[in-house]
Formats: C-alpha cells, structure tokens, sequence
C-alpha cells in the first residue's frame, strides 16, 4: 500500500511541470558521451516519449564525438581538438558525416521508434535546415559556424506529431561543398534559440559542471563560469556545453541544465520532479 501511495505522489509531483510544459518546446542535447550502454539508451528513448506523450514537444540534437575520434583511429586518421572543438580536414568531414548521420542520427531514430515515438531524423543539409561559415578555416577547417538556421522545417515536423532528431551537420551552401561540422552543443543552443524553446538540457558524462575539487556545482552564474573557464576548472568539452547554454539563455530560452546522461531517467528527474539534477545555468 505504502509503495501504491508513493507511485501516487510521484505523479501528482509531477502535474504541475507536465502543465507548466504543455505545449512547450524543450531541446535535448544527448551527448555521444551518454550514449554509452543500451539500456540506458532505452531509459532514455522512454523519457522522450513520456515527455511527448503528455504534450511537450522534445527536439533532440545528438552529439557522438567519440564514436568519430574511434572511427578516425581506426582508419589511422589523427584527431585535433583546440577549445573543445574539434579541427576538421575534408577527410575528417566524411568520416564525421557518416559517424553522424549515417550511424548515431539512424540510431536514435530506431531507438526512439521502437519505444513508441514517431521520430524523425535530419541534419542541417536537409531542406537547409541549418547554413554555416566557417570558424576560422585556416586552424578548424570544416568546423563550421552556424550562420542561418530556418526553424519552420523542425516546427512543421513538431506540429506534425513527430519528434525530431537532428545531426549537428551544416550546409555548406554551394554545389561540391562537404558541408560544415557543427560542436553539437552550440548546434543544440541556436536551434533552441531559433525555435523559441522553453528549455536546454545537455546530457553528458559527468555529474554537471564540477568544481576544482571535483565536486557538484548546482547552480552557475555567467560571471563564475567565465572564471572557471579561466582557471581551466573547465576546460576541453565543457567549454562549448557552458558556451551554448549561456548563449541559449541570452536568446530567451528560459532555462539551461547540464545533467549527468549516465544516471538512469535523469531527464524526467529533471523535467517532472522537484528535486532537479546536475548543474542550473543562470543569467
Ligand atoms: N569543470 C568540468 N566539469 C565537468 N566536466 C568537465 C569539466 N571540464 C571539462 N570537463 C569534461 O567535459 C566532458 C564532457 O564533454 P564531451 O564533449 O566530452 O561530452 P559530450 O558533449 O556530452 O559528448 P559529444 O561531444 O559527443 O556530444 C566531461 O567528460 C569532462 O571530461
Ligand atoms: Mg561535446
């Protein structure tokens, strides 16, 4: 009886942010770092389509930065990382574009399917999503700044009852062109931004963003983070996730998280409970 009373308060819990979300859209950055075992992609396939269910509309945008360094190494390609992002030849381009969306975009699309989602998978390429620049070609490459964005492919979709899931991959605009390697959390953060989202979540392998100690900070204000960044407390990956949410923030998305991928339905903790998770970033 006790556990019957339990499951009850847990969903009375959560009434409140299911109306609070109504309707609303919230962007989901899943990290290739949380994308570790299966079953925990399946808690989280079940999140998304718990979240859709009762009215929300999830846009996902997918990351999968280790899955193109291990394929890289195995094709004896070398990796190159400055500030987080990655530095992109034209041979790291195909490799990152099939990596993206030949392999995790489908992947995430089957899994979200399977759960009971209708999902649908795009990159930037497609109907010209997302047009971009380079960043600086001369040390990225084909590491690409997001210049337009046309947020009325993804809301035709939404409207339509279907759950997007994007790959951070940007035309290039000309013929020829390999197209643009986006850091998915910046992808994350324009989109959210363009489509006038709610809420940024970024799912990552870590607890949050830690201290130099190790240890959970829970809540971020832009002034700590810059000087974190500063004192390399934050540093590789994290720069960009802390990047994007402030620039998430600054566009009008009302709220930005970084949560750990790793803990089993971190994303409903987040969403529907009280208690809230991982590290709050505020303006
Ligand atoms: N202060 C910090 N707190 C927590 N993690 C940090 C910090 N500074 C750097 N990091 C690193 O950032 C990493 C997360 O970024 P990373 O780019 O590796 O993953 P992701 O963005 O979730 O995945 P992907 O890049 O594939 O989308 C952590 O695994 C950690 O090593
Ligand atoms: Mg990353």
């Amino acid at each position: 009886m006790q556990h019957k009373i339990e499951i009850v308060q847990t969903l009375l819990e959560a009434l409140p942010y299911i109306r609070k979300f109504r309707d609303e859209i919230v962007v989901v950055k899943y990290g290739g770092s949380a994308q570790e075992s299966d079953e925990l992609k399946e808690k989280f396939a079940q999140d998304i389509v718990l979240l859709h269910t009762v009215g929300m509309k999830p846009v996902i945008v997918h990351g999968g930065g280790k899955k193109i360094t291990g394929l890289l190494g195995d094709l004896g390609i070398e990796t190159r990382f400055i500030a987080g992002q990655r530095v992109t030849t034209r041979e790291v381009m195909r490799i990152a574009e099939m990596v993206l969306s030949g392999e995790i975009n489908r992947e995430i699309v089957a899994l979200l399917n399977s759960q009971g989602a209708r999902a649908i998978g795009l990159s930037g390429k497609d109907g010209n999503f997302m047009e971009a620049l380079p960043k600086d070609s001369e040390n990225y490459g084909y590491t690409g700044v997001i210049e337009t964005i046309r947020p009325e492919i993804v809301t035709n979709i939404l409207d339509d009852g279907f759950v997007p899931v994007i790959a951070p991959i940007a035309s290039g605009g000309s013929l020829g062109h390999p197209g643009f390697n986006i850091n998915a959390d910046l992808a994350a953060s324009r989109i959210a931004v363009a489509l006038g989202a709610r809420k940024i979540l970024f799912l990552t392998d870590t607890p949050g963003v830690l201290n130099a100690e190790g240890e959970l900070i829970g809540r971020l204000s832009i002034e700590q983070t810059r000087r974190l960044k500063e004192e390399e407390t934050i540093h590789g990956g994290m720069v960009p996730k802390v990047d994007a949410c402030i620039e998430a923030l600054r566009g009008g998305v009302k709220k930005a998280h970084i949560i750990d991928g790793r803990v089993e339905h971190s994303l409903l903790l987040e969403i529907l409970t009280s208690s809230g998770i991982g590290t709050c970033i505020e303006l």
